[in-house]
């Protein structure tokens, strides 16, 4: 059997990728303040960079191929520690866990799922294109502008937001933990600062473009 520890190594790592590629995602969303051709040029960009040598979207498979392998290892590390905390939890003389930590536990698990719904949605809105809100477009700054026109596609992702800033939270100083830096009470200290400047650059950042949006400052 793994041990634990390896499968918290291993989420530890994948969840920092994710953090690598979410800074990046949230500033690439940022260009749209900078109008629609920006954005579409921007768009261009990512899936012509490195040609000739690299194939069309070459880079973009390459981050595409990491962020696969990152979820999977993400998802079945997170299901495999699931389970086996719910299996010490069944031997009778083990006291059943409960207040922070537990409340904790859950709202990763829980969390974590819904971000996971969100994401697939998310391919399916802007990458897929099978689903629409507002009208179907072929620039991609007019699909978000579009999108985020409308009142409900701006909570949609504004919900998403919470869950992911809540994951992201108690997340960073899980990872911190599990590769562990809290070797002082300043350096804890330190780790839930980080934390939440983080947590706080990812959820604003990703949320100024959609409000920007809706309150009709980008045009
Ligand atoms: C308000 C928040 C967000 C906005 C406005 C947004 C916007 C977009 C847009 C416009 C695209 C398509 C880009 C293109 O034309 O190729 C895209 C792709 C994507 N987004 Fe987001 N995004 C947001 C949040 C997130 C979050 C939180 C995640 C991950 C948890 C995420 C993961 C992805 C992925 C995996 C792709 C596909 C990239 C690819 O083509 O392989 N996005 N996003």
């Amino acid at each position: 059997m793994t041990s634990s520890i390896v499968l918290k190594t291993v989420m530890a790592a994948s969840g920092l990728f994710f953090i690598g590629y979410l800074l990046l995602h949230m500033y690439g969303n940022l260009m749209i303040l900078s109008g629609r051709e920006a954005f579409d040029e921007y768009a261009h960009h990512i899936r012509t960079f490195g040609e000739p040598m690299l194939p069309e979207k070459g880079l973009l498979w390459v981050l595409r191929v990491g962020l696969i392998v990152a979820v999977v290892a993400h998802v079945w590390t997170g299901m495999a520690l699931w389970r086996r905390a719910q299996q010490a939890r069944t031997t009778r003389y083990v006291k059943k866990r409960s207040g922070y930590g537990n409340f904790y536990a859950k709202a990763m698990r829980w969390g974590g799922l819904a971000i996971l719904a969100f994401v697939i949605f998310h391919l399916m809105h802007f990458t897929w294109q099978t689903v629409t809100i507002g009208e179907a477009h072929a620039s991609p700054a007019a699909r978000v502008i579009d999108s985020f026109g409308h009142w409900w596609g701006v909570a949609i992702y504004a919900l998403a937001m919470i869950f992911l800033g809540m994951h992201l939270l108690h997340g960073i100083w899980g990872a911190a933990m599990t590769l562990g830096l809290n070797t002082s009470l300043r350096r804890a200290e330190q780790i839930r600062l980080t934390s939440i400047v983080v947590t706080t650059i990812i959820v604003v950042g990703f949320l100024i473009p959609p409000f920007a949006i809706l309150f009709g400052l980008v045009d």
